[in-house]
């Protein structure tokens, strides 16, 4: 099995990508968050975030094992959503996108990568914290990101006083002045 490339997804892969968001998000059925796991994909954002270039897809043995949706919220790249098919769970694929869509914000000056999450879900605020990021103090949080989780907290099953901002930094580069 070779490994994932990483590239941009494309129209035509819609679907693919809202139902792989449906099969992923089943995991949530595990710990008791129906509605969670039951949460339909806004496939018109999605198909915005394609057209502007903000979804890379893992394509592995020629099918599409994961994707991920970047914004941008508070001048810093933020993770809309990413999800991995239960079939290629768990063998660094989450990762890989992650690194990509924080890769993207580098390139284009973001000082920071932001997402929000379930704080005490495995595979969710535990799971960010291996990758380095940490949660967000209330006074920490920016403008658009609080709208944001104020949106989340609308949806059904969302439970506020269980979700986070978590924040990763971009380095500075060394000052050689
Ligand atoms: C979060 C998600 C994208 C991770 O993708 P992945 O490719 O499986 O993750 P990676 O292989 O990079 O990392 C695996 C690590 O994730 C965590 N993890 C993933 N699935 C897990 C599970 N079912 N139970 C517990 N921890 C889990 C563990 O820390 C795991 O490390 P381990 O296998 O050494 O224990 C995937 O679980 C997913 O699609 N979940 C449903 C959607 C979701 O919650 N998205 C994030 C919204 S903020």
């Amino acid at each position: 099995m070779d490994s994932p490339l990483i590239r941009p997804a494309r129209q035509s892969e819609l679907n693919d990508l809202a139902l792989l968001e449906i099969q992923a998000g089943e995991l949530f059925h595990s710990v008791g968050m129906s509605e969670v796991a039951d949460h339909v994909p806004d496939r018109q954002a999605l198909s915005r975030s394609q057209q502007q270039g903000l979804i890379w897809v893992a394509e592995e043995d020629g099918k599409i094992a994961g994707y991920i949706v970047a914004r941008v919220l508070d001048g810093n790249a933020h993770i809309e959503q990413v999800s991995v098919a239960p079939t290629h769970a768990r063998r660094g694929i989450g990762r890989r996108l992650i690194a990509q869509l924080e890769t993207w914000g580098r390139s284009n000056d973001r000082p920071a990568t932001t997402l929000t999450t379930f704080r005490d879900v495995p595979w969710n605020g535990p799971y960010y914290r291996t990758l380095g990021y940490r949660e967000l103090a209330g006074a920490e949080i920016g403008r658009e990101l609080a709208a944001a989780m104020q949106h989340e907290a609308s949806l059904p099953g969302i439970d506020a006083s269980r979700r986070c901002a978590m924040i990763k930094c971009n380095g500075r580069p060394p000052d050689l002045a």
